[in-house]
């Protein structure tokens, strides 16, 4: 014979066993979400050349933008750029087209949302895309805060397909092509290219 007690203790049982397939659900759902968005950050390890996301600091922007003309029409371009720092400072600095190429497609995001809220949005530009497959002809100015592996094969990319370009290297310097001018020391260095000065036959195609 079922007794009231019985009833109440199999109901319970129930609610309970409802309640742990809801929490597992939230919980296992929070981790996956977790997952996602950490894969993004730590894909850069498994490719060729590894390049985290290492924003720039205060000082290596304002050395960025010593050789970027203020309140200009040129065109520029932050290769792997973050979380946007840098082509929302440019923007900010008057450049009329600040664009970012970067593969995360989070750091994207949150740089389009930091282009909004700094009111620069009209100005910029973020397209999620792999750096070594990105068009660099259209650009006047690169900048790039690389690892030092990459800035060879960088240079040879750069010279090769666009070679009218202005670059500005923060922390390593490109090995194969010689500086107009360096900038402050450490961390914060900055080192300023014009490629068509190292290769004066250069036209822009
Ligand atoms: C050192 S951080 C520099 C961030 C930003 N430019 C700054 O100065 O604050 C390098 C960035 O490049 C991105 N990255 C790595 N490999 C890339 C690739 N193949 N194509 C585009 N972006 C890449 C990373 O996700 C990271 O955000």
């Amino acid at each position: 014979m079922v007794t009231q007690t019985d009833s109440i203790a199999a109901t319970s049982a129930k609610s309970m066993s409802n309640g742990g397939k809801v929490l597992t659900a939230v919980t296992g759902g929070i981790g996956l979400g977790i997952s996602i968005v950490c894969a993004s950050f730590v894909a850069p390890a498994f490719r060729r050349f590894c390049l985290p996301y290492v924003p720039s600091t205060a000082e290596q922007v304002r050395n960025v933008l010593h050789f970027i003309p203020r309140n200009s029409a040129v065109r520029v371009l932050d290769i792997g750029s973050g979380d946007g720092r840098i082509v929302i400072a440019t923007a900010q600095h008057g450049v009329k087209y600040s664009h970012g190429v970067e593969l995360n497609p989070w750091l994207v995001w949150y740089s389009r949302f930091a282009a909004l809220r700094h009111g620069v949005y009209s100005k910029t530009e973020f397209i999620c895309k792999d750096l070594w497959k990105f068009d660099l002809k259209p650009y006047d100015y690169v900048i790039i805060f690389g690892v030092e592996q990459m800035m060879n094969e960088l240079g040879n990319k750069l010279i090769s397909q666009a070679p009218h370009l202005k670059v500005i290297a923060c922390r390593y310097p490109l090995p194969n092509v010689k500086p107009l001018a360096t900038i402050d020391a450490g961390l914060n260095t900055v080192w300023f290219y014009n490629l068509s000065e190292n290769n004066p036959n250069s036209q822009r195609s």
